[in-house]
């Protein structure tokens, strides 16, 4: 069965606010998490999901709620979920610099961009993230997508690893 997602049937230039997701926020963000993914599908076809995607994320976000080396962060505006991110503690028991935050999405409804809510939802989870004790932060950023690129540069962040790929 798909899994059950919807979007925001309301947005507007109004204050927004910001607050840890509950259960009933997963439909609105899985519908931001699908038009994030398509958005880096349209991209890079290799970024295409499966038909199975959206079941597996609803499931394993419902999981990263209760897990306290994650934080899913919701903005509302008028009590609609018009953005959200998704940051996780990565444990780097190897490296002198130690563990770090891993940002795993982050996607504001097209209508609602351009108001600073990507600002405030990544200030969210950086200060999240420096409560439990964590400084660096990394996360993915698709080569093909400018916006994208541009946003996570405003944010201060630079190159880092980089992902070489070999299909046959
Ligand atoms: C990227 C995204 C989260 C930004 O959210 P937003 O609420 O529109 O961003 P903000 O209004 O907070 O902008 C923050 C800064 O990023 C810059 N920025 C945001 N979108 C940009 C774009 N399309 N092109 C260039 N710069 C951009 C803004 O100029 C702003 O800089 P400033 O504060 O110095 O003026 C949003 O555009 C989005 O959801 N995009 C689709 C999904 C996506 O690509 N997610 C990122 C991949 S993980």
């Amino acid at each position: 069965m798909e899994a059950a997602f919807s979007r925001s049937a309301c947005w507007s230039m109004s204050e927004f606010s910001l607050r840890p997701a509950r259960p009933g926020d997963l439909p609105a963000i899985i519908g931001l998490w699908r038009e994030l993914q398509d958005i880096n599908a349209a991209f890079d076809s290799r970024l295409t999901l499966n038909s199975e995607a959206a079941n597996w994320f609803v499931n394993y976000l419902e999981e990263q709620l209760d897990n306290t080396s994650a934080a899913v962060v919701v903005a509302e505006q008028e009590e609609c979920v018009v953005g959200y991110t998704f940051g996780q503690v990565m444990r780097r028991p190897t490296l002198l610099s130690g563990d770090c935050g891993y940002i795993a999405d982050i996607c504001v409804q097209s209508e609602a961009r351009g108001q600073g809510i990507g600002r405030s939802l990544h200030g969210w989870l950086r200060a999240w993230f420096v409560a439990q004790g964590i400084t660096a932060v990394e996360v993915q950023v698709v080569r093909a997508n400018p916006a994208s690129q541009a946003f996570w540069r405003k944010m201060g962040y630079n190159d880092f690893l980089r992902t070489l790929r070999s299909e046959s």
